[in-house]
């Protein structure tokens, strides 16, 4: 059976027992900043689920696209990934325990045919918070499971949440065995060994879960239920992994044929990150430094570096996207619609990396040769973090090379720096959009963080003397007023334009740091000196380009802004002159 088969199969199902079939909510959620994707099918309805009414009716099926990060650098192993579907059912203070069951022992032994021996099931076992789920454990003797298979489990297996506040209650989780034999005398559900495949959970919602951790009764009692249909397709087919079902398998033939290496994990981080790319692509996602973005960014990065490793070249990702949308396109039409777009954002994002690489490989092998010469044979955070802050160079190559190279690394003092850059990444974020029209505040950002780069461009062109004597931005435009004593030539405006354009394109990354102003002045940074001694100013630093005393808000990157240019210079007063600029799409 065909995955799309299976989701017809399960939506239809669902029908006839008196849902109203919902469309899938978007991968990214709309007005929930707590989370960065759709990790579950209950997500946009929490709503509901709490107890607002929702227009459909009390029992709802869809299929939910979904992504999980957490795995990530597990995929390319025979099970992770992190693009999914999710089929689902709620009932919506309706059903419960007993319904929920009897349905999904139907649809699974009649609809799917999967005989009833290949099933086991694990139930609550019971805790100071919720009672032993004997009330489940019933229902599936009922419905045909004996009891030798039905397993209790404490809260680590069947007790279900997303993330650490909300709806929350007791699952049942229904398993899949595969025959191989088992581990060992203890060998369940439970265990990892593979012999047991967890196909589909349903979650008994009836308490909620404070900040504090304490739960309260919810108003209703919901039922709210999870089957990754990748998965179910790979049993169903008798598959090993899900790479080998149609929904992968083209992909990674023409993979196979095309590879001068043969890597399959390679192959399967390949198919697998583009897939997912071209999902978040697909509901609006675009790479970035942060959150979402970043993830964006890490998947196609670790897709064009497997592409390397495969030695396949890189201008075959046209192509090969091109194949995984008509491979993908009768699950998700509205793929072909969007297919330049998700070409034209992950061939970009390809093209800054590489030259990301580029820069970055040769500070690489300067560190490396200093480690040496040290008789080090550990890479350090910080020079981990610099190679990633500087030049873009993502910590898991940096890891890659170093191994190669016979290097051990130090990734958690990274991890810890750059928990502290995103923080600061965030704030500056969250004033962006603090009050106001968002949209404009992003414009007047990028202005002026273009200012910044024009400054320290001026210098560089016309001498140290071009220090800044006024600066106006508007949502339009900036306009820059700065010491210099005669009209600016045309080459020089070129050069200046150049050298902006060319930061802009380096993608440089805006951090900023609270110091005193001595410390500031010591630093080298720019600035206008008119705050008091002793005082504590923040300095912005852009890159390895430009560092200057000023209160922000800047964009995090200077990939950002767009293409810089200079409108018109003219006389301002003696000695000064005036530059309007614009940033253009
Ligand atoms: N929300 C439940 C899950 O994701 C069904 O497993």
């Amino acid at each position: 059976m065909k995955a799309i088969e299976i989701r017809n199969k399960y939506l239809n199902f669902f029908k006839n027992h008196g849902h109203k079939v919902i469309p899938s909510s978007r991968l990214i959620p709309e007005n929930d900043p707590s989370v960065l994707f759709t990790t579950a099918g209950m997500q946009p309805l929490v709503p509901y689920l709490l107890g607002e009414k929702h227009p459909e009716g009390k029992r709802l099926t869809d299929y939910q696209k979904c992504l999980r990060t957490n795995d990530i650098d597990e995929v390319g192993d025979n099970r992770h990934l992190t693009y999914f579907e999710m089929l689902g059912n709620w009932s919506l203070g309706d059903y419960f325990k007993e319904e929920s069951i009897a349905m999904s022992f139907e649809f699974l032994t009649k609809e799917l045919g999967i005989p009833v021996e290949k099933l086991s099931v694990t139930c609550f076992a019971g805790d100071e918070d919720a009672p032993k789920d004997t009330t489940a454990a019933e229902c599936w003797k009922k419905a045909g499971i004996p009891e030798e298979r039905i397993y209790f489990y404490g809260k680590d297996d069947n007790w279900w949440i997303a993330g650490e506040e909300g709806p929350c209650g007791t699952d049942t989780e229904i398993f899949y065995d595969t025959g191989k034999p088992a581990c060992s005398d203890n060998c369940g559900p439970a265990c990892d060994c593979g012999k047991y495949v967890e196909i589909w959970n349903n979650v008994f919602l009836e308490y909620y879960k404070t900040k504090e951790g304490t739960y309260t009764q919810l108003k209703q009692r919901n039922v709210d239920t999870g089957l990754g249909l990748e998965r179910m397709t790979m049993l169903l087919q008798g598959k090993q992994t899900p790479f080998d079902t149609e929904l992968f398998a083209p992909v990674m033939e023409q993979l196979k044929k095309l590879a001068k290496e043969d890597r399959i994990e390679s192959r399967r981080i390949v198919a697998e990150h583009m897939r997912a790319s071209m999902m978040i692509i697909l509901d609006g996602g675009r790479p970035s430094n942060i959150d979402r973005g970043y993830v964006l960014r890490k998947l196609i990065r670790r897709m064009a570096r497997h592409l390397n490793k495969l030695q396949i070249d890189l201008s075959e990702l046209s192509n090969l996207i091109e194949l995984n949308v008509q491979t993908l396109k009768e699950m998700y039409p509205e793929l072909e619609e969007c297919k330049e777009t998700i070409k034209q954002v992950i061939i970009e994002e390809k093209d800054k990396f590489m030259k990301t690489l580029a820069h970055g490989e040769k500070e690489f092998e300067k560190q490396i040769a200093k480690a040496k010469q040290e008789n080090k044979n550990v890479i350090d955070g910080q020079t981990i973090f610099k190679l990633y802050e500087t030049y873009g160079f993502p910590p898991e190559i940096t890891a890659d090379l170093a191994e190669e190279q016979g290097f051990k690394i130090d990734l958690s003092e990274f991890e810890n720096l750059f928990k502290e850059h995103q923080q600061k990444s965030r704030m500056g974020s969250e004033q962006k959009f603090k009050g106001g029209l968002a949209e404009q505040n992003e414009k007047t950002i990028a202005y002026h963080t273009a200012t910044h780069l024009l400054h320290k461009a001026l210098q560089i062109v016309l001498g140290e003397h071009a220090k800044q004597s006024g600066s106006n931005i508007t949502v339009e435009r900036l306009r820059f007023d700065f010491s210099h004593p005669e009209k600016m030539t045309k080459e020089q405006l070129k050069q200046v334009e150049d050298i902006v354009n060319e930061q802009i394109a380096r993608d440089l990354t805006v951090t900023c740091e609270e110091m005193t102003l001595e410390e500031a002045k010591d630093s080298g940074a720019m600035g206008l000196f008119e705050n008091k001694y002793g005082e504590k100013v923040k300095v912005y630093t852009i890159g390895d380009f430009s560092k200057e005393i000023c209160g922000g808000p800047h964009v995090t990157h200077t990939g950002e802004l767009g293409h810089f240019r200079i409108k018109k210079e003219e006389s301002s007063s003696a000695g000064v002159r005036r530059i309007k600029a614009v940033l253009e799409e």
